[in-house]
């Protein structure tokens, strides 16, 4: 393998910069040549790629976003897109291609790999709704989370109220529940469990009871329509009930260090994957560090959160 490629696709997630930086790191201390890919794989179908270099990634690893951008190409899930594509790399000798994005890009990636270019996925979303790994901005997007929680907690407590925060997540309840654990809140909503309205109602009214200031309501996206839920709220508890969007304030900023060093072993991983001749293969962070999971496997598993945080966000929340 001479040549490789980069690129990013779907939603951006803080670590996908740290994740490029070491991908073309790796590949030139390897005697690659690099290339990078911008706009995901509608930029592959047209042609946008450019050489990298080693001062290509200079000072981007505290960035959050992508240098090499990104976007959902829906050209790219037809056959003749992902033909298109491979044209694109074919005609500069390019054999190789690193993909970071969510579980959409990673299946793109899987039905790319069927035409016989290899490629390696590094899962960045800030969802991790991954299976078998941590995603790369999953970490950032929580401390963002929290960081608003904390916020509001203040002004929640100075006016007493009740507020109702909507977190991202995608399908996947994984950051309502992190962000609901470490930020203490009273209730934590998420797609995997059946909503129980009255034992919301019933914590705030407990938690009234004992001259509790305030309540924190987590919500993931698209699990309970917050208005609806303030209105509920305010109607069997006579609470003032506010409701706040995180929305993609959640998907900015700096990455923390857990997402620098992930995106650092994760891109280094995958140009090493691609030297040992590895492809159809997705680098996932588990025990022990490092591991190639086929693609296969990775698109067909749906990941399940640690329900056991759901029970201690419960319990903790009396
Ligand atoms: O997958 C990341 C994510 O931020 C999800 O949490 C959210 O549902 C979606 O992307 C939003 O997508 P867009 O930026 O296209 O509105």
């Amino acid at each position: 393998m001479q040549r490789i490629a980069v690129l990013t696709s779907g939603g951006d997630a803080p670590g996908m910069n740290a994740a490029i930086r070491a991908v073309v790191r790796s590949a030139i201390y390897n005697q690659l040549e690099v290339f990078g890919v911008m706009q995901g794989f509608e930029g592959l179908i047209q042609g946008q790629i450019k050489p990298m270099y080693l001062g290509s990634v200079a000072d981007i690893i505290h960035r959050g976003g992508t240098i090499l951008q990104t976007s959902r190409s829906a050209r790219f899930m037809t056959e003749e897109g992902r033909r298109q594509a491979l044209e694109q790399l074919e005609k500069r000798g390019i054999t190789g291609l690193i993909v970071l994005g969510g579980n959409g890009s990673l299946r793109g990636a899987y039905e790319f790999s069927k035409l016989g270019i290899k490629v390696v996925g590094i899962p960045a979303t800030i969802d991790n709704d991954i299976v078998y790994t941590r995603s790369i901005g999953f970490d950032t997007a929580v401390n963002t989370a929290l960081t608003a929680i904390n916020h509001i907690r203040d002004t929640a407590t100075s006016h007493g109220r009740v507020f109702i925060i909507e977190v991202m997540g995608h399908n996947c309840g994984e950051i309502a529940l992190a962000a609901g654990v470490a930020g203490g809140a009273e209730s934590i909503l998420i797609p995997e469990i059946e909503v129980d309205l009255e034992q919301i109602i019933t914590k705030i009214n407990q938690g009234t009871a004992r001259g509790k200031l305030h309540s924190i309501i987590i919500v993931a996206e698209g699990v309970y329509p917050v208005m609806e839920l303030k209105e509920k709220i305010e109607e069997a508890t006579g609470q003032d009930t506010r409701v706040t969007i995180l929305g993609h304030i959640q998907r900015g900023g700096t990455p923390t260090a857990v997402d620098r060093i992930l995106g650092s072993c994760m891109g280094k991983a995958a140009v090493d994957a691609l030297i040992s001749g590895k492809g159809n293969v997705m680098i996932a962070s588990r025990e022990g560090g490092m591991h190639s999971i086929p693609l296969q496997e990775v698109i067909r598993g749906k990941k399940t959160p640690e329900l056991g945080m759901f029970d201690l966000a419960r319990v903790l929340s009396i």
